[in-house]
């Protein structure tokens, strides 16, 4: 079925620095993990920094391959990197990151670099073309801004004009990498509601990194927590919530900002019925 994503016995090693005499050393961002995304699901991926969450999110994009394991994209594993294959295949799975000036031209109208996308990927004629812009510029929420310069945007607009950027591919799924965390927290909301609204139009299957377990529990049903590179935990994220198994999502837990009084509860009644953990909220700073 399309939108499926497997991942098997995934590793990613990377050159660490030399070690003693110079010895050529690695270590693994991505260390063994195992994970799968139905059809329309959504996963959130949480963890603190360094821990592994964007490669694994490169990996399951197949922008990156593995060092070992198997990533899986509707069965299939990634072709080559590079190769006509594997563009193909990529489209299928657009990634939303951070930052939006690291993605928008800031010298092109948001309409014209989202015309452009679609350009390299398909053969449509001007006016198909137009057709398809327009809509998923209405799509997102900018209809009539589609002639804007990315500093005539503010920040949440931008953040909607990388998301119609990524999905006028008609992706099958979407890997978004801490797409909100730059905002403001109203402004997050408004994102978050509009990813969600997307993913029920357009049947996406989804992979929701963030450092935040607070905006991953708005989003996604399920979870998976991330620590050095391996998946410590992972399930329903609100039993995750209420009933945290491992001294490390504890610590996630303890850093959330919490609101009402009665989240608070919930809150200390997790955290007294567990070990306490030391310098819980700089594990999610670091
Ligand atoms: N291309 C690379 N080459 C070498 N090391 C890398 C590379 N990419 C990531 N790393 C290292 O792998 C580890 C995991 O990094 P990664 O970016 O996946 O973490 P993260 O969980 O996304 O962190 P953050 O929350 O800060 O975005 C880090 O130690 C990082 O320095
Ligand atoms: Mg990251």
């Amino acid at each position: 079925m399309s939108g499926t994503l497997v991942l098997d016995a995934v590793t990613r090693e990377y050159a660490a620095n030399a070690g003693f005499w110079g010895r050529k050393t690695s270590f693994r961002a991505v260390d063994g993990v195992s994970l799968s995304v139905a059809p329309g699901e959504t996963l959130g991926i949480v963890g603190e920094s360094g821990s592994g969450k964007s490669t694994l999110g490169r990996l399951a994009a197949g922008i990156e391959a593995v060092s070992s394991g198997k990533v899986l994209f509707d069965g299939q594993p990634y072709a080559p990197v590079g190769s006509r294959d594997w563009r193909r295949q990529r489209r299928l799975v657009q990634v939303i990151f951070q930052n939006p000036s690291g993605v928008i031209d800031p010298r092109l109208a948001i309409g014209r670099q989202i015309d452009e996308a679609l350009a390299t990927h398909e053969a449509l004629d001007r006016h198909a073309r137009d057709r398809r812009v327009a809509d998923m510029l209405d799509l997102v929420g900018l209809g009539s801004l589609g002639d804007r310069y990315p500093t005539q945007l503010s920040g949440g607009q931008l953040q909607r004009a990388v998301i119609a950027r990524a999905l006028i591919m008609r992706p099958e799924m979407v890997i978004c990498d801490e797409a909100v965390s730059a905002l403001d927290v109203s402004v997050q909301a408004q994102i978050i509601n509009l990813l969600m609204d997307l993913r029920e139009k357009l049947g996406l299957t989804m992979l929701f990194i963030s450092h935040d377990l607070g905006v991953i529990r708005h989003i996604s049903r399920k979870v998976a927590v991330m620590h050095r590179g391996k998946v410590v935990e992972s399930g329903d994220v609100e039993t995750l919530y209420s009933n945290p198994r491992h001294d490390y999502t504890r610590a996630l837990l303890a850093a959330i900002p919490v609101g009402s009084p009665a989240e608070r509860r919930k809150r200390d009644t997790a955290q007294r019925t567990a070990a306490p953990v030391a310098q819980a909220s700089s594990l999610v700073q670091a």
